[in-house]
């Protein structure tokens, strides 16, 4: 099973299983990080569940859509490596991605 590791608002990192075929933000939400609110769920309208992912590691991600650059213009706290952890799938690849969640709008 892929492994994520996770660094939260105080700086815990934490290493976690992750399911191919679930989001990152349902991994983390559902290892109990609550830093992480993911208010909409998971239908990338809220932008609670951003994400810094390690900058080496971008290239492992699917290509931003539209709607998630969007909400992403939203937050005082957007870095080139931020991304809504609701539209980031699990898969094998992933294994080892790092991410840390980004200061609260
Ligand atoms: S959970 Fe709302 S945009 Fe990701």
């Amino acid at each position: 099973m892929p492994i994520i590791h996770v660094t939260d608002r105080a700086g815990n990192e934490s290493a976690i299983e992750a399911r191919p075929g679930y989001t990152v933000m349902e991994t983390i939400r559902d290892a109990g990080f609550d830093d992480l609110l993911a208010l909409c769920g998971g239908c990338c309208s809220c932008a609670t569940c951003h994400v810094l992912v390690a900058e080496e590691q971008l290239s492992l991600l699917p290509a931003m859509s539209p709607d998630e650059d969007d909400l992403l213009e939203s937050s005082d706290h957007r870095q080139a490596n931020s991304r809504l952890s609701c539209q980031l799938e699990i898969s094998d690849a992933l294994d080892g991605l790092k991410v840390t969640i980004a200061p609260e709008d």
